[in-house]
């Protein structure tokens, strides 16, 4: 007898299985809508997060302030490297401004919410908040991609968007319409990851 396929299927899984980042020279240029951007951040904010401390922090950075952004990468590369070829310096500035909308997720940690909400956990909580940004943007047709690069880590860059200490600037979020979905991914099966342990 043929073996019956019992595997459940639904929208939910299927943009979770499917889903794909989009590298920005795919996007077409177009600005994704306001209100499509505030639907992904709220599918960020049921992320789970124990002890509800809510210590992720979103920041848009559209229009002329990718510009900005692209300065504060410079002046980061800069910082680690005061004699880099102008080139370099350019690519910097020109990071940004390959995605229509960035949103720069960061984790503002309270320590003293340990031991029982390890510092761990509350970048757990910020990186599926992330990654619900993601999962959300591609459900509704936009392209996006988690990037981060020495940027993302550099003092310069950590201190213009607020960060100290523990805290951490988990990546940006490059959002843009595109034309068509990119082609599903071959994925690894989940069996050479998994065991049952007793
Ligand atoms: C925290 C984080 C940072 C990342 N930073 C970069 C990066 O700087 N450059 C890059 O090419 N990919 C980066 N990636 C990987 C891409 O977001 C993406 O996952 C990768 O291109 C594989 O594509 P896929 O998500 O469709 O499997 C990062 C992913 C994560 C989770």
């Amino acid at each position: 007898m043929a073996e019956v396929d019992t595997r459940k299927t639904n929208a939910v899984l299927d943009g979770l299985i499917s889903r794909n980042s989009t590298p920005p020279r795919l996007f077409d240029g177009d600005e994704p809508v306001r209100a499509d951007i505030e639907q992904m951040l709220a599918a960020a904010m049921s992320a789970p997060d124990h002890g509800l401390v809510r210590p992720w922090r979103f920041h848009i950075i559209e229009g002329d302030a990718r510009h900005k952004l692209g300065e504060l990468f410079a002046d980061a590369l800069l910082g680690r490297e005061p004699f880099a070829p102008t080139a370099a310096i350019e690519k910097e500035k020109a990071r940004p401004l390959r995605a229509p909308t960035i949103i720069a997720v960061c984790a503002k940690v309270d320590p003293s919410r340990a031991p029982k909400v390890p510092v761990v956990e509350q970048i757990v909580a910020t990186a599926a908040a992330m990654e619900h940004i993601v999962i959300a943007a591609q459900s509704m047709g936009y392209g996006a991609i988690v990037l981060t690069g020495r940027n993302a880590h550099d003092p310069v860059v950590r201190k213009a968007f607020g960060l100290d200490g523990q805290d951490e600037l988990l990546g940006f979020v490059y959002i843009g319409c595109i034309k068509e979905p990119t082609p599903p991914k071959e994925r690894p099966n989940a069996a050479e990851f998994t065991s049952v342990w007793v």
